[in-house]
């Protein structure tokens, strides 16, 4: 496999430092020259990369291409670029759907919407995948968990859950904050809290089958601190304008 990426950004360089981890089977990856310091960094950590001269280079070089540009990028400089029929192009670009694309960059036809996360470069994360293919499904799986989708709808649905990544962080960050204005430590309050973190998202992985009412209940006591902090954010409507902004996002990517 000839892997060509046009747009080399945080996402980009992820998932190449996943691709090397994985020890996934590549002949060589192909880089458009624009992120002169990411296209750097990963020439010096790994053989097998190629600078390209130009993004058209990129695609005449290899045989399933990555889009990974922002959608304003994307939709002024695609409709410029020579795509092959036999192209597997695996579309990252969050607000330009499998439809609008195969009409830019016709005659390639092969387009996969594929949502992976910064996590993949420890092979580790969700990675959302429309249509279902196997070839796509068989690579991504060593990079993280695939969750391919029946049908768009789904994918964009599914899609509105990437947008939670720095809002978790904040959570962490108040949390963090709190502890260190009370004078501990930040690297204690920051590991203590990375413990309790992973510890829940173990019981939500070890517990699939249980509903998540009930793990709410199993995890606060009558009248202890865990049942008094959840009925305090609530009565902030904290859930609620979260539900709210998960519905925006969903109408923003559902636009285009
Ligand atoms: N970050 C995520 O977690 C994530 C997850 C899933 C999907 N995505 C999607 O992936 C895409 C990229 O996201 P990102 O976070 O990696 O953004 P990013 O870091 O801004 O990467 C975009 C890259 O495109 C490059 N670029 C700009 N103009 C170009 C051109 N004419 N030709 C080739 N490359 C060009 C930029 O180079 P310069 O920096 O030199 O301008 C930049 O390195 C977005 O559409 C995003 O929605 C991101």
């Amino acid at each position: 496999m000839k892997l060509g990426f046009i747009g080399v950004g945080k996402i980009a360089t992820s998932v190449i430092e996943g691709v090397f981890k994985a020890k996934i089977n590549i002949r060589e990856i192909i880089l458009s020259p624009k992120n002169n310091k990411n296209c750097k960094y990963l020439k010096k950590k790994f053989k097998k990369i190629l600078i390209a001269k130009s993004n058209q280079e990129v695609l005449n070089k290899s045989n399933w291409v990555i889009l990974s540009v922002t959608p304003k990028v994307g939709r002024q400089i695609l409709k410029n670029l020579k795509f092959k029929k036999n192209h597997i192009v695996l579309n990252f670009i969050s607000t330009i759907h499998n439809p609008e694309l195969k009409k830019i960059i016709f005659p390639a036809k092969k387009v996969f919407k594929v949502a992976p996360l910064p996590m993949i470069k420890y092979n580790l994360g969700p990675i959302i995948i429309y249509p279902k293919n196997k070839n796509v499904e068989k690579f991504f799986s060593k990079l993280g968990e695939v969750f391919s989708t029946n049908n768009e709808k789904e994918n964009k649905k599914l899609w509105v859950m990437t947008s939670f990544m720095a809002t978790y962080f904040e959570i962490f960050n108040t949390a963090s904050k709190w502890l260190r204005n009370k004078n501990i430590d930040t690297m204690i309050s920051k590991k203590y809290l990375s413990h309790l973190f992973k510890g829940l998202n173990h019981e939500l992985l070890v517990n699939l089958k249980l509903s998540n009412d009930k793990l709410i209940k199993d995890f606060q006591t009558k009248d202890g601190i865990n049942e008094e902090l959840l009925l305090s954010v609530k009565r902030l409507s904290v859930f609620k304008n979260l539900n709210k902004s998960f519905e925006k996002i969903y109408r923003r990517i559902k636009k285009n």
